[in-house]
């Protein structure tokens, strides 16, 4: 199917994605994927979040969100924005913090949870789901938790620290008949998508090859830096962005990868994981990809792709707003410039999950997803040499 520039700006997010998830990764098996069919993203009512934590809350999906740091503090005000869902529990080690958020949020003490009485969850109805905003190392436990209690699990990048824990996590939920999602934001993203379409409509023609990269200079102190919380150093955090988009740019899963790594600042951040990433993939097509990532200075997240009659670049790609997509079709020059705001990434892919919870269909972006990015990290570490 092509798609014209009109066709593609009379569907908003999930209208696209409608039309093109099962496209957005060409050797994803056809499932019943999570997207409305008639351009519509608007499900269930305006119920509002009850006070007692004893009833439904309607047709909107409630969440529990893990963990109350940065990407939460997106989260939630996005799910705000959303129709079809809402924030019902917190999970939080600190109860001030849990307080002052519920007390934003409207959810009522009898939903706030800490580690130790976590599971706990199993017993209120107000929470459907859950959202993991953890360390990169509690991933497959909560997720794993959560799906015991009967939740669904919104779970972040990167999905888990090793393949291992993917397949447990799958496993988890498919057991527990739940619903699993890794929240890569960027499937959701107009932008994104509008590069993948252009693609796939021949807009300029057969991909060579695609440049990607996405870094920044890392504070000490962070979990980020510890082995143990975050799995790996940037490729994990940040260069997971431009493997993830290199695989659904070309529809493709890459059969050659080779990588190198590198620490060029000892000054004690490095002691535990990587400073620098480069790494480089083959695709069936025959598509070559080159990716970068650190951890020691400013690299604005991006993409650039050169095929055989043009090229595109997004930059910036993969922040939250202010995206940009420049393009050169066959000599017809795109400048699109994308004016939505932070959370609405958030809210698109809030409201993708809970649509796909309400109406018993598969995410585009399940736990399968993640698993692919962690077997593909791993094998970029074994090529640069770091031990997984
Ligand atoms: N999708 C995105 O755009 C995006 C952006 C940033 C982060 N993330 C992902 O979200 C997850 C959380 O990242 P963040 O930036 O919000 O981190 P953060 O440090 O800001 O928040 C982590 C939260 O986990 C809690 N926590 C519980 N146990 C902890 C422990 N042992 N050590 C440290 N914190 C602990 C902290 O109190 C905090 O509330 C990570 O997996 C990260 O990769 C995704």
């Amino acid at each position: 199917m092509h798609w014209s520039r009109r066709d593609f700006a009379k569907l908003g997010v999930m209208g696209v994605a409608a039309h093109l998830a099962p496209r957005l990764n060409a050797q994803t098996p056809q499932r019943k994927m999570g997207v409305p069919t008639d351009g519509s993203s608007s499900v269930g009512s305006k119920t509002g979040v009850p006070t007692d934590g004893s009833s439904s809350v309607g047709s909107k999906t409630g969440y529990a969100v893990i963990g109350l740091g940065r990407i939460a503090s997106h989260f939630m005000p996005g799910v705000r924005l959303t129709t079809n869902s809402v924030i019902t529990g917190l999970v939080s080690g600190h109860r001030d913090k849990a307080d002052r958020t519920a007390a934003e949020y409207g959810v009522p003490q009898s939903s706030i949870y800490n580690y130790d009485n976590f599971d706990e969850i199993a017993n209120n109805k107000t929470i459907d789901a859950v959202y993991v905003a953890l360390p990169n190392s509690m991933h497959a436990e909560y997720s794993i938790r959560a799906a015991k209690a009967g939740k669904h699990v919104l779970c972040e990048k990167p999905m888990a620290t090793n393949v291992a824990e993917c397949q447990a996590m799958i496993a988890a939920c498919k057991a527990a008949n739940v619903k699993l999602m890794i929240a890569y934001r960027c499937h959701y993203e107009p932008t994104n998508r509008r590069a993948i379409q252009l693609i796939r409509s021949g807009a300029i023609g057969q991909v060579q090859a695609i440049e990607s990269a996405f870094g920044f200079d890392i504070a000490p102190g962070e979990w980020r830096l510890s082995k143990k919380l975050a799995g790996g150093g940037p490729l994990f955090d940040v260069g997971i962005y431009s493997l993830n988009a290199c695989r659904y740019l070309t529809g493709e899963e890459p059969n050659r990868i080779a990588a190198f790594s590198s620490v060029i600042d000892r000054d004690g951040r490095f002691n535990e994981v990587e400073e620098n990433v480069g790494w480089a993939m083959k695709f069936p097509s025959g598509i070559v990809a080159s990716c970068n990532t650190t951890y020691g200075g400013s690299m604005e997240g991006y993409f650039r792709v050169h095929g055989s009659k043009g090229w595109i670049d997004v930059n910036p790609a993969f922040i939250y707003e202010g995206l940009h997509l420049r393009a050169d079709c066959d000599g017809k020059p795109i400048d699109e410039p994308n004016t939505a705001r932070d959370p609405s990434q958030f809210q698109a892919e809030a409201e993708h999950f809970s649509h796909c919870v309400q109406n018993g269909l598969e995410p585009q972006s399940p736990g399968e997803e993640g698993l692919r990015d962690l077997s593909y990290i791993t094998m970029i570490y074994r090529s640069a040499g770091i031990a997984t």
